[in-house]
């Protein structure tokens, strides 16, 4: 690590886009013909089409991290100039960061296949889940130096270029759904990071997928000055409720927006700049813009992640 200096505080602030803001299947979802997605696809000012969650992070603007690739990552990098190509062969991503195997989170590395050396940051588990028994993750190791990939430990910091550091924390999460029942929960198969600018010394949080507020987790978003948290579910029944599964949101391991135990009451004293929702399933009452669901979530401080939106910190 290199000391902080003077200088160090002219640096300019971190940079975060949010390149893709709903759950896994997007809004509208190709197989769902939901209120919302119906409304989406028939151009509904107030259901704005999202692509999969993902967040990009620059210090400079001239390098990018990415907090997971969304299988939506071809549709993001084109919608976002700060991610073309400034010669002809070049990627201003540095790196990308996986928060958990969920194929929402993962599916994109495959479609960056094009020989382009890639950095991927994770824990060894999410690391071995990929790897392991994978043979189409081999299109990442055509040649030697393609693909290198940097293990995070938990409540380890990696200083991923000059003035920026990325925390990695154990979030309660689950195995991926392609693993279930071939191998065992564990720790590291779930993160959040916490992404600090330390020039600023601003802090912003990214944790898409969360299962339950424990203290130690809450303590660290009290820490933060912006959030990006799991708006996956309004409430546990949803799913049920609009006859699409019998799944609950804590069957899925995601927290609800709403309710006693939900992220809006229970993160109602966060003194955070920015709250904001992101990883939003395309069934949440969030995604229309007039619903009194909407309007109380904003009216608690929180916004509901879009496709595209800025912060500075
Ligand atoms: C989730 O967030 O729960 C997963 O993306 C679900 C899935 O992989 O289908
Ligand atoms: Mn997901
Ligand atoms: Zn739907």
């Amino acid at each position: 690590m290199t000391p902080i200096n003077s200088s160090r505080r002219e640096s300019p602030p971190v940079h975060l886009r949010l390149l893709g803001s709903a759950a896994g299947g997007g809004f509208p979802q190709w197989n769902c013909g939901c209120v919302n997605c119906n409304a989406a696809r028939a151009g509904s000012l107030r259901h704005r089409p999202r692509t999969q969650d993902s967040l990009a992070i620059s210090i400079d603007r001239s390098n990018w991290f990415l907090m997971n690739a969304s299988p939506d990552i071809h549709r993001q990098i084109e919608n976002f100039h700060g991610l073309h190509p400034r010669s002809s062969r070049h990627s201003p991503i540095a790196g990308i960061f996986l928060s958990n195997g969920d194929l929402d989170h993962c599916l994109g590395l495959l479609s960056l296949r094009e020989s382009q050396p890639l950095t991927v940051y994770s824990t060894a588990n999410v690391r071995r889940a990929l790897v392991e028994r994978n043979v189409l993750l081999r299109t990442l190791n055509r040649f030697s130096t393609q693909l290198t990939w940097r293990i995070l430990e938990l409540n380890s910091t990696a200083e991923v270029c000059d003035g920026l550091e990325v925390t990695t924390r154990a979030v309660p999460g689950k195995l991926p759904v392609h693993l279930d029942g071939l191998d065992t929960p564990h720790a590291e198969d779930n993160v959040g990071f916490w992404i600090r600018d330390r020039a600023t010394e601003y802090t912003a949080a990214y944790v898409p997928n969360v299962a339950r507020l424990e203290p130690s987790l809450l303590d660290r978003l009290a820490a933060a000055e912006c959030i990006f948290f799991d708006g996956t579910f309004w409430s546990d029944d949803e799913l049920i409720q609009r006859g699409l599964s019998r799944q609950r949101a804590h069957d899925m391991a995601h927290l609800t927006v709403s309710g006693p135990l939900g992220s809006l009451a229970r993160l109602q004293h966060l003194s955070a700049r920015r709250k904001i929702y992101t990883h939003i399933n395309n069934t949440n009452p969030l995604l229309d813009e007039s619903s009194p669901e909407h309007r109380s979530a904003t009216r608690a401080g929180w916004e509901i992640g879009t496709d595209g939106m800025e912060i500075t910190l």
